[in-house]
């Protein structure tokens, strides 16, 4: 099993890269970024014009090719046309996984139904996204996909339960996906971003700048390191983590649980016959 955080191939051919959430923030940054790469995009997000606006510029500043595909990642038909594209189209060596929301308040006082729709657009959408792209990754024996969690998926005790949880099961199933398809050949990461300013606090009505700023991030400095994260090769990135070392002890503490997690006994301290 790999558990190394830098054992996979840093270079990937430009393609195509699908970019969910392209519309702005961080989505938007990465179409800049990877256009500026050579990858031909193709723009996923519900804001036509906007989702025009940036298609546009990068066309003019990049001259690559850059289709618009606007859907409502929530709506099942419309996620259905985006993972058709991803399963069928081999010019696709990209999936950025981005595109989420979250949503404020405690739990007992949330929005359930908004709530749902989150967990639809941070679970079930980037879920099923990827399932249709590394299926066709791995037949053809190349590609990457990017799943866009959060380091909140280590912060259950200080941030929304149900957000933090889409974000936890975002890199859950990433660390999976990694040991899964590293050897057909296909690249997966998970960046786990702190703080970053864009519209998603504004949305959520939440106000960002009540928090320290130090404790905030420019959303292109985090694509910037998150992108350099990808090119060595990282399975995990965090962009505001200053020690790596602290990031592997984490995970060699979690590792050690693993052969005590499962026996046929109950443990001791709970005194059953
Ligand atoms: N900003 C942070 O502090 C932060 C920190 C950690 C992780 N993240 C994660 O980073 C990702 C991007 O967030 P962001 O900060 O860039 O947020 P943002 O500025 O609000 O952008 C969200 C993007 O997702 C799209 N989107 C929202 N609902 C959608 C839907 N139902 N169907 C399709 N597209 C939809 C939006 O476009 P339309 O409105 O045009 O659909 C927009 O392009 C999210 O997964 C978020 O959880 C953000």
């Amino acid at each position: 099993m790999a558990t190394s955080n830098t054992t996979q191939a840093a270079a990937t051919t430009a393609g195509t890269a699908l970019i969910t959430g392209a519309s702005t923030g961080i989505g938007a940054t990465y179409a800049d970024r990877l256009a500026k790469r050579g990858y031909n995009l193709v723009l996923v997000a519900r804001d036509r014009q906007r989702l025009d606006t940036v298609a546009q510029r990068l066309r003019g500043q990049y001259g690559v090719q850059v289709d618009v595909l606007q859907a409502d990642l929530t709506d099942r038909a419309a996620l259905a046309q985006v993972e058709q594209r991803l399963a069928t189209d081999s010019a696709i060596t990209l999936l950025l996984n981005n595109a989420g929301n979250t949503v404020e308040g405690s739990f007992v006082g949330s929005d359930i139904d908004k709530v749902e729709g989150m967990i639809t657009l941070n679970v079930i959408a980037p879920t099923r996204l990827a399932k249709a792209a590394a299926t066709r990754m791995a037949s053809e024996g190349r590609g990457a996909i990017i799943n866009i969690a959060s380091v909140t998926a280590m912060m259950a005790e200080t941030f929304s339960g149900t957000y933090s949880g889409t974000k936890a099961y975002m890199l859950n199933l990433t660390q999976a996906m990694q040991v899964e398809l590293a050897p057909a050949g296909v690249r997966v990461q998970a960046v786990l971003p702190g703080a970053t300013r864009t519209e998603i606090w504004e949305r959520a009505g939440i106000d960002i700048n009540a928090l320290p700023k130090e404790m905030v991030m420019g959303v292109d400095t985090m694509v910037d390191a998150a992108l350099a994260g990808f090119d060595q090769g990282e399975t995990i990135t965090l962009p505001a983590l200053p020690d790596m070392a602290d990031w592997d002890a984490f995970t060699a503490a979690r590792l050690a649980l693993q052969p005590n997690l499962s026996r046929s006994t109950a443990a001791p301290r709970y005194q059953v016959a």
